[in-house]
């Protein structure tokens, strides 16, 4: 969790600050140099932080993947590049990271627009790790989640990168140039923001089922806690936008919304006097503010959505296509024992997740899946290609569960013993595992959800 923190924020603090680079600055602010050079720096540090983290990040999936072990986990890592998706997503990111350091340095215009594309492609990917690509890469949710990501970025990334470098100790900005570049950083910001809203609305709608999963979920819960606080950062910048800045430009806002904020900023606080000094403050606590906006998000990636929370009742209708069956107890021992027609059923996994159980268990040693790109196998056992079209998911999840219930036969498949030389697995697969895998392995030679 708290490496997700560190590179959400490593990502935001380097989208905001090459925006505020290559969008907000401009030639004729007193003094921009000076600045310019702190951004880079401050975007070097961003990069060399998301660099940390990637590392980190990979080392803990390898561990995942090995179950703990350390000397597996190292040899895990080059089966967890090769092999999964999240490997896939990794080598991407770093690619763009390597040539955003390579262009970091140099201060041409042009080379920071280049910077900003790549800052958007590390963006990508991590929404491509993250709970919208569950239905894959290539979707309308990854799309959204992308947008929220990179604007979710320049807004608070763009409000800590003020806060810390351009407005910092030892800043030498003049106070009229901070007046005009927080005034257009505002309107950045606020298109930013209607980005992230709309956007967080989309998310917020494809992860919770109901509106009561708000209260009643650990995902739900912290998403309000969330919530809360960007109302806060926005009732912040709205004071900056619509009451301090018309008043340093001398420019009154006009409209609505402005002269709304301007009475109740009156009514609450009176006729405050105002300075380029307080409006750095305010985008300080803005900074401070969207860290923990940022933490919040962190723990929501780690914390299961609640629409896999609500899938145990979900998958019991999907399964079968029909609701789960009530009884009594004694209409169960009247009827012998089961309710009429039953048949076990197992539960719909994840093919995605089954994926890496399959890579993480090195099936591949010995079954051969056309389509694929393991390595050939090693080791006796039957070619798995098309099995979800010949078998149904129940027998399928018994031949991993005990290979010995029905043994194929061929060279090698059973030993002197008579018995199948396929590992026994009941010790190293959790349930979830064993249905993930039935699901990868479904998907192999035609999908059928509903056999049973
Ligand atoms: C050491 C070699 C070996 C490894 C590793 C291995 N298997 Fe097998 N598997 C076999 C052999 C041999 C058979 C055929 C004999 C039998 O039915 O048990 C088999 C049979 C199967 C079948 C039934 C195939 C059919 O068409 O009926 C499935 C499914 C299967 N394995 C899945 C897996 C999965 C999933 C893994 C990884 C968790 C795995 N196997 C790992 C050797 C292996």
């Amino acid at each position: 969790m708290l490496v997700r923190w560190i590179a959400l924020g490593a990502l935001a603090g380097l989208v905001g600050g090459l925006a505020i680079e290559v969008l907000v600055l401009r030639a004729d602010d007193v003094a921009p140099s000076p600045v310019r050079r702190r951004l880079r720096g401050w975007t070097v540090v961003c990069l060399c932080m998301l660099a940390l983290t990637s590392v980190a990040d990979l080392v803990l999936r390898a561990r995942t993947l090995a179950g703990g072990d350390l000397a597996q986990s190292v040899r895990a890592v080059p089966l967890v590049l090769s092999r999964t998706h999240f490997g896939t997503i990794w080598s991407a990111r770093s690619l763009a990271l390597v040539a955003s350091l390579s262009t970091a340095t140099i201060g041409t215009r042009r080379a920071r627009v280049v910077a900003l594309a790549l800052a958007g492609a590390i963006a990508l990917t991590t929404a491509l790790s993250g709970h919208a690509a569950d239905w894959g890469d290539v979707t309308p949710s990854v799309l959204l989640d992308w947008i929220h990501v990179l604007a979710a970025s320049l807004w608070i990334g763009g409000v800590v990168a003020l806060a810390l470098v351009a407005f910092g100790p030892g800043s030498a900005l003049a106070p009229s140039s901070v007046t005009h570049i927080c005034a257009r950083f505002s309107r950045l910001a606020g298109w930013s923001l209607a980005a992230v809203v709309l956007t967080g609305v989309y998310n917020a709608w494809v992860q919770l089922p109901d509106v009561a999963a708000l209260r009643d979920t650990p995902y739900g819960r912290v998403l309000l806690a969330k919530l809360a606080l960007v109302v806060v950062l926005v009732l912040l910048g709205g004071t900056n936008r619509y009451a301090l800045l018309p008043r340093l430009t001398g420019l009154p806002a006009r409209g609505l919304v402005a002269r709304g904020v301007r009475r109740c900023r009156l009514a609450l606080f009176g006729p405050a006097r105002v300075s380029p000094s307080r409006l750095v403050t305010v985008v300080a606590c803005e900074a401070a503010l969207g860290a923990a906006v940022l933490g919040l998000t962190a723990v929501l990636g780690e914390t299961t959505p609640a629409r896999h929370a609500g899938h145990v009742a979900h998958v019991a209708d999907v399964n079968g296509g029909r609701d789960p069956i009530r009884a009594t107890m004694e209409q169960l021992h009247e009827a012998g024992g089961v309710p009429r027609g039953w048949v076990f059923r197992l539960p719909s996994g994840n093919p995605r997740r089954g994926r890496d159980v399959f890579v993480r268990l090195e099936c591949f040693r010995c079954h051969r899946l056309r389509g694929e790109s393991y390595p050939p196998p090693s080791g006796a056992g039957p070619e798995l290609t098309g099995i979800g079209g010949h078998h149904p998911r129940s027998y399928i999840a018994e031949s991993i569960l005990d290979p010995n219930a029905v043994i194929i036969e061929g060279p090698g498949y059973t030993g002197p013993d008579g018995r199948s030389t396929m590992p026994d697995y009941r010790d190293v697969l959790s349930v979830a595992d064993l249905l993930d895998l039935v699901a990868y392995l479904e998907t192999q030679g035609g999908v059928h959800r509903h056999r049973p």
